[in-house]
């Protein structure tokens, strides 16, 4: 559902970037600005800017920058659309809806209304001395504290078929809805509904922003007759191929820590947890790309730890190969036979389980040697041929050159062939494996378009020329803009900002920089990047400027004399270049031809333009 462009500019210039950075990261004053590690990457040192006065960050460690909406999109991982909602709620601003869209809208959110009501009724039947006591008896049992139930809203569906249904229709909620979360199923005979889940402990199932979308419902007591789990079936806002379990609980630790483990069961979540290590789960599903992409933003790697079993290990192996194709790293951590992290923890304890994390995690080709293995080696070289082919299929899906050159090395190392096999080997199957990728693959190209530009081929002048402009408006841009030419800028997003400042002049007036900063002026992504890159504080001018009013009416003179030097710098380079040329034409042009003693004389009026440039003779108001 579109929502309406001054909403979204109501929305942008009511947050306040610096309360939302400072829920994700500790900063502290540094001048106009504010300093902080940067929660997008691992670092020690503080790169992470922010400058309320612009409403932007900058790391200048990882190149990530943008406004609060970016920052909402990168943090929680949401589209633009859903970032806009985000702050709307947070600044009480209402989003006004089409008749259509407000109807599509209000459905959904009944339905996670109810999924929210069904969690609280499970807990509250789990704290019930009457209803929750065997409940709570079998969770403490599993070594599972107070906090750690809370954290997950683990509750207790008690043994009853309308106990939710009655619950709800107290409450208003409609039975239609129910059917819509999936809690409730309709009777064979087609007279009415009765609770999906009854005598379970429930496992609320969290997106990765929190909302509950589903539940895993465990039976109390092993019992052969009936299925050890239930859960949700899909509805409209559970979609188990995109959700990850515990995500909304691990994913700050999974930032911090740029690394991430992928568990099977809801138990071992809870318990890594309790112990203080990130995980998150897939619902009874094998692992898909779109997670793999969500994961990636969080975690440079994802570490498998999967059951110590053989439905375990083939699981492991299938997820290897999607979180290469989704771009992440794999790596897999083994367990003792027949373990599962959470029967693991609970045995050796919070710090022996760490211990075991730092040494028997192994990098996917490692360890991909050795479940090769048998007791007799590869037994065949067919074996060892097919093992070869699939290493190569994994190493091709590696974008980064020097990391698939690494690989290549490692893998012809294990498994004894020569280099140059392995890579002849890994193009072969590149090309195979672009015959069947999935149009889902575009997803990591999607994320791509916000990676980071470097801006560095734009000289320190430029961009205070362009800064300038940005900060003084009007005035500034008359000035500047009359006294260069348009292709002194250089190619490509420098020439991009100046047309678009040139726009926006045109379309605002005087009114330009606010026009800029309410995001009126039409600015692509890589434009945008721009801006920001330049009114960040490295670019700082000279002191005090940051606290300078926005308006100013006239150029003030020392601004003007800055501008001026920029000037002088960006086309004396401009004019240095073109002598160069010039000269290396004049000296290839046989001696005494018309040509040479053309270009003699434009080498030497090049010159002479020169030094007008650096008298600064050329300047008009
Ligand atoms: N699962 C499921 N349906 C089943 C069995 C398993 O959906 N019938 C999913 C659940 O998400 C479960 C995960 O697979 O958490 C792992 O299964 P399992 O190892 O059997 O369960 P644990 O999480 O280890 O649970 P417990 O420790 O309580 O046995
Ligand atoms: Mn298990």
């Amino acid at each position: 559902m579109r929502i309406p462009r001054n909403v979204v500019e109501r929305v942008r210039d009511t947050s306040d970037i610096l309360s939302i950075v400072q829920d994700y990261v500790r900063l502290k004053k540094a001048g106009s600005n504010y300093l902080g590690l940067c929660p997008f990457h691992r670092e020690k040192t503080p790169s992470f800017n922010v400058s309320p006065a612009n409403g932007f960050f900058k790391c200048f460690g990882c190149g990530k920058g943008g406004d609060t909406i970016t920052f909402v999109m990168e943090i929680e991982r949401l589209e633009f659309v859903d970032a806009i909602r985000w702050l709307a709620d947070r600044a009480g601003i209402e989003i006004p809806k089409t008749e259509e869209g407000k109807k599509a809208y209000d459905k959904r959110e009944s339905v996670y209304e109810a999924l929210r009501f069904a969690s609280e009724y499970y807990v509250g039947k789990l704290n019930d001395p009457a209803s929750g006591a065997q409940a709570r008896e079998y969770l403490l049992g599993r070594a599972l504290t107070e906090k750690t139930i809370s954290r997950f809203s683990v509750g207790y569906a008690p043994d009853s078929w309308d106990g939710l249904i009655k619950a709800a229709e107290k409450a208003h909620i409609k039975l239609e809805t129910l059917k819509k979360a999936g809690l409730v199923i309709e009777r064979q005979d087609g007279k009415g509904y009765y609770d999906r889940f009854r005598e379970r402990i429930m496992f609320p199932i969290q997106s990765h922003v929190g909302k509950f979308v589903g539940f895993g419902g465990r039976l109390l007591a092993d019992n052969p007759k009936a299925p050890k789990y239930l859960n949700s079936p899909e509805t409209e806002v559970y979609h188990k191929s995109t959700v990850l379990y515990g995500l909304f609980q691990s994913k700050r630790m999974a930032r911090q820590e740029a690394s991430i483990l992928l568990v099977e069961g809801y138990t071992d979540v809870l318990a890594l947890d309790q112990a203080g290590i990130g995980s998150a789960a897939c619902c009874g599903t094998a692992l898909t790309l779109q997670q793999v992409g969500l994961l990636g933003r969080y975690a440079k790697e994802i570490r498998l730890l999967y059951d110590a079993d053989r439905a375990g290990a083939a699981a492991t192996e299938r997820a290897i190969d999607v979180v290469l194709q989704g771009g992440v790293a794999a790596s897999v951590v083994s367990l003792p036979e027949g373990e599962d992290p959470d029967s693991f923890v609970r045995e050796k304890g919070a710090d022996a389980f760490r211990l075991h994390l730092k040494t028997a995690t192994k990098d996917w080709v490692d360890a991909f040697f050795l479940a090769s293995l048998s007791d007799n080696g590869f037994g065949t070289l067919h074996k060892k041929r097919q093992a070869i082919s699939k290493v190569a299929q994994r190493i091709a899906y590696m974008k980064d050159d020097i990391l698939r050159k690494m690989y290549v090395q490692k893998a012809s190392q294990l498994f004894a062939i020569s280099e140059r096999d392995m890579a002849y080997e890994i193009t072969r199957q590149a090309s195979s494996n672009q015959a069947q990728q999935q149009p889902s693959q575009t997803l990591r190209e999607e994320n791509a378009s916000a990676a980071p530009v470097n801006f560095d081929a734009i000289s320190e002048s430029e961009k205070t020329l362009l800064q300038l402009m940005l900060e003084e408006g009007a005035p500034m841009i008359k000035y500047i803009l009359g006294n260069m030419a348009y292709d002194e800028f250089q190619e490509g997003p420098s020439q991009r900002l100046v047309d678009l400042l040139i726009e926006t002049h045109e379309a605002h007036g005087d009114e330009v920089q606010s026009a800029f900063r309410s995001g009126k002026a039409n600015a692509d992504e890589i434009t945008q990047q721009l801006i920001v890159d330049i009114l960040m504080p490295r670019h700082e001018i000279s002191k005090g400027w940051g606290a300078k009013k926005i308006n100013v009416p006239r150029l003030n003179e020392k601004s003007k004399r800055i501008a001026e030097d920029c000037m002088m710098r960006v086309k004396g380079a401009v004019v240095k270049r073109e002598i160069q040329r010039v000269r290396h034409e004049m000296m290839n042009a046989p001696e005494g031809s018309e040509d040479r003693g053309r270009l003699q004389k434009k080498y030497l009026n090049q010159k002479r333009y020169l030094l007008r440039i650096n008298n600064r003779k050329l300047f008009e108001d």
